[in-house]
């Protein structure tokens, strides 16, 4: 048996996993870091828009603070975030996007004098100060009263995520790649590092942790149609689900991006319409305002997308062979503004669609994007369940998003919680004994070694893993896409209680050990339908609409019932549907619940309504 020992091990190479390995290796903790693919190549990397943060250098952030982008991110959660974790975070992203500078990302600066920038469509000119020239600048998004998007051009992830890989080598983190946890050790109490499987020679390594970090990203990819990359795949929150004692968070709060491309799903950036683009139906009608006339294509995400559908079941979409879509016109912007401050939307135009947007309608529509959904920790990142455990970035529910995500706070909350978590852990580090009992590691080490000798010989029976994943594909979208009913929350429960059962009698056509994608998806499909049941269940059950949770059958917020959060565990590995138990949403309410400002409905509100709690109240 591989044994393999370290002070902390991060799961998950992005953005959030080396911003927290960054921190311990500087204070003279040893850190392994596990990636599936080379560190470079991690989402994060596809990041597009920016960084929100308050740093008011811009015209038109001019104003702005942490208090106002406070409200902006409690808004935008629908009243769903934790409001001690939102006040972290907006506290600390100034100094993270100073810090990241510092490190070397070549943030967009503030060119003094008149420009001329675009909202809606229409041009204006704003006065850029002297005294601000050379400062971060910030573009704008979607949700927010002020510009605030600390932007590289639109590649804000991929300088990022070079920047912190630098840093994470300058600071001797180990990055091991084309390796995949499979399943966490432990004892029911303690996490004592993970089991790993090299993806190239199929070798199986115990990595005992003192500490041990689940950063590995959203689960797009048990959707169908997401703008994720193949390796967003829930592999880190499958293995916390395994363990039986971990929940994971508001499973149900699922996020669709408005500007997926069709047919490929990838992503155009927000800050396409942050920079001024509109949003078009099949007579280039600008249709947003009517909608939504006081933000119009700037809303939060979850409001546009729900109205780009709603405009296409009117009829309105533009019909094609891959279903109806809607346009994104940028064309008005300019030749030099898209290939340079949206060089990659255009890139990713011309390569996948053979479409110049200089010149030419992009076809979008909204397309899975985001899991506000994770292993749920506390305001530390510690998670719940158990000692030794932590987690950050996509992959947590720490939980500042509530049930949706203001556009540019994914990358951002990558590194300010990378700090903040980072912090926790080192402390943990510092003041904890750990004892690793060698039983817990042989006993996962071999129940991993049989599993995958199970699939290999069909022990446990022949179905085809791509059926079983195709099957959970068309069940998740059915229930859980952007509208949602009970009917057919019901059906996919059912249905996806037949799939799992499927999964766990999958056997393979194939039989090598290495770098083999049959295995490696066998490995976690019986842990994605367990997912999908999660979304959908928890779908099912939270009976009221709230962000990107929108039941048909049941449109108002409902604060006087719902104004929590679900924690799902899969308390056997036999159970055909997880254990739902609910905690409060917000311990402190510095803003008590009310209107968002944008997206309508009715609110059942909660009483006697809360009193707001001062700033900076820990709960
Ligand atoms: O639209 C975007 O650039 C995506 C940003 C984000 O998800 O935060």
């Amino acid at each position: 048996m591989n044994i393999i020992q370290t002070d902390l091990l991060c799961v998950g190479a992005g953005l959030a996993g080396e911003r927290v390995a960054i921190e311990a290796a500087d204070n003279g903790f040893s850190v392994i870091c596990l990636s599936i693919v080379p560190a470079r190549r991690s989402h994060s990397s596809a990041a597009q828009g920016g960084m929100q943060a308050a740093l008011g250098n811009s015209a038109m952030g001019e104003g702005d603070s942490p208090d106002v982008h406070f409200a902006d991110t409690v808004k935008g959660s629908d009243w769903g975030c934790d409001q001690e974790v939102a006040r972290l975070f907006v506290d600390a992203a100034p100094v993270a996007m100073r810090q990241m500078a510092f490190w070397g990302v070549p943030w967009n600066r503030v060119v003094p004098g008149e420009q001329t920038y675009y909202k809606g469509g229409k041009p204006f000119t704003a006065f850029e100060k002297p005294e601000n020239e050379g400062l971060i600048h910030s573009r704008n998004f979607g949700g927010t009263a002020k510009w605030r998007t600390c932007y590289t051009s639109d590649g804000t992830g991929h300088c990022v995520l070079y920047t912190l890989d630098n840093r994470a080598a300058q600071m001797g983190v180990s990055v091991v790649d084309k390796v995949e946890a499979i399943a966490l050790i432990h004892d029911g109490a303690v996490c004592m590092g993970a089991i790993a499987r090299c993806l190239k020679t199929g070798e199986l390594t115990a990595y005992l942790a003192r500490a041990t970090l689940v950063a590995t990203g959203g689960f797009g990819r048990i959707y169908r149609e997401s703008t994720n990359a193949v390796i967003c795949d829930g592999g880190g929150l499958i293995t916390a689900l395994d363990t039986g004692v971990v929940p994971l968070g508001n499973m149900e709060a699922v996020q669709f991006h408005p500007t997926g491309i069709v047919p490929t799903d990838i992503l155009v950036t927000e800050g396409c319409r942050g920079d001024g683009g509109t949003l078009l139906d099949k007579n280039e009608y600008r249709f947003m305002p009517d909608y939504e006339p006081e933000k119009a294509e700037l809303a939060s995400r979850d409001v546009v997308s729900r109205r780009m559908t709603e405009h296409m079941r009117k009829g309105l979409g533009v019909p094609s062979p891959y279903g109806d879509h809607l346009w994104l016109d940028i064309r008005h912007l300019g030749e030099h503004h898209i290939r340079t401050k949206l060089r990659e939307v255009d890139e990713i135009c011309q390569s996948f669609l053979g479409v110049d947007p200089v010149h030419q309608l992009i076809p979008v529509r909204p397309t899975q994007h985001y899991s506000m959904a994770g292993v749920r920790t506390n305001s530390d990142g510690a998670a719940y369940g158990l000692k030794g455990l932590f987690s950050a970035g996509e992959a947590a529910c720490w939980d500042m998003h509530g049930f949706n995500r203001l556009g540019g706070t994914s990358l951002a909350e990558t590194v300010v919680a990378g700090m903040h978590v980072g912090g926790t852990v080192v402390e943990f580090l510092s003041g904890t004994e750990t004892t690793f009992k060698t039983e817990c590691m042989r006993d996962a080490y071999r129940k991993q070694e049989d599993r995958i000798k199970a699939l290999i010989h069909g022990s446990n029976g022949r179905e085809n893993v791509y059926g079983v994943r195709n099957a959970m594909f068309d069940t998740i979208m059915k229930g859980a896409g952007i509208f949602r009913n009970g009917t057919d929350l019901q059906e996919s429960v059912d249905k996806l209680t037949e799939i799992l059962a499927r999964a766990r009698k999958v056997g393979l056509k194939s039989n090598g050990l290495g770098a083999n994608q049959e295995l490696s998806l066998a490995l976690k499909i019986e842990g994605q339908v367990k997912l999908a049941q999660c979304v959908c269940f928890a779908a099912l059950n939270r009976t009221e609409s709230r962000g990107a949770h929108t039941r048909e059958d049941f449109p108002e917020r409902n604060d006087r019932d719902w104004l929590n959060r679900t924690l799902a565990t899969w308390a056997k590995p036999d159970d055909v549907v997880p254990t739902l138990n609910y905690e409060p949403a917000t311990k402190v309410f510095e803003i008590p619940p009310g209107e968002r400002g944008y997206g309508g409905g009715k609110i059942i509100p909660l009483e006697p309504a809360p009193e707001a709690t001062p700033k900076n109240k820990k709960a």
